[in-house]
């Protein structure tokens, strides 16, 4: 379903470039839960960049569900994201002078899904389930780190995509919220969606199908492991 073959990620700025990916190739399939670790620095984020299209690589490929994504342009990128990919940003990415609602309701108002007062309904639904029933209407600013992570998940719920890829999504959480958000990564995979997490948390990482071990922009030898299902 997803296949990335020798992605490779230069960054330069004039003087220096070093490779952030160094001809990285794997495959995940249909309704699988990745874990993808390594050290700060080693390339996670721009991995993940580069799978969900926000960002272009230097060298080869990225198919998804038989759409070449790196060969996109940008404009098609954005329309195929919407409908593809939900995804929570390392650093959010909320929009502060909208409230969470409304930050929950801006890709569908993007993908024109629904009327006003079904997106209202579904984010509210959304925002619910993360457990933020009581701060929809608060504008980001007015809410904690773990409050914005947990409305930044929401949102990429918004389009009900098959796909979902988080950078950190637990990184601001204390140990009792990671594990509810996990638990709620592992409802979306028993429902049948692809989920790709970026995480530091061993305890949570072993709870995914198979983990991608990411060291100097290289994958190292997979540590796969059967997901307890409990
Ligand atoms: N926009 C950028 N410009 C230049 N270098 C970058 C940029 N983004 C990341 N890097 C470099 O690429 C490497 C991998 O970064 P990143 O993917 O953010 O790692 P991780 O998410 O694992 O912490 C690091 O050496 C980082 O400094
Ligand atoms: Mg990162």
């Amino acid at each position: 379903m997803i296949q990335l073959q020798n992605v490779t990620k230069i960054y330069s700025n004039g003087k220096t470039s070093c490779p952030a990916l160094d001809k990285v190739s794997f495959e995940i399939g249909k309704g699988e839960f990745i874990g993808i670790i390594g050290k700060s620095g080693s390339g996670k984020s721009t991995l993940l960049n580069i799978l969900s299209g926000v960002d272009h690589p230097s060298a080869g490929s990225v198919e998804i569900n038989g759409t070449l994504v790196s060969a996109l342009s940008s404009k098609k990128l954005t329309k195929w994201r919407a409908a593809n990919i939900g995804i929570v940003f390392q650093a959010f990415h909320l929009i502060p002078t909208l409230t969470l609602m409304e930050n929950v309701m801006l890709p569908m108002e993007f993908n024109k899904k629904g009327s006003r007062k079904k997106r209202r309904l579904r984010a509210a639904e959304l925002l619910e389930s993360v457990g933020l029933a009581e701060r929809m209407n608060h504008f980001p600013d007015h809410v904690s780190g773990g409050e914005k992570q947990r409305a930044a998940i929401a949102r990429s719920l918004a389009n009900d995509p098959p796909i979902i890829m988080a950078d950190e999504p637990t990184g601001n959480l204390d140990s009792e919220n990671a594990f509810h958000i996990f638990s709620l990564f592992e409802s979306l995979v028993d429902e049948g969606k692809t989920v790709i997490i970026v995480t530091h948390d061993q305890d949570l990482a072993i709870r995914a199908d198979r983990t991608l071990q990411v060291k100097d922009g290289r994958i190292m030898n997979p540590l796969s492991r059967e997901r307890e299902l409990s």
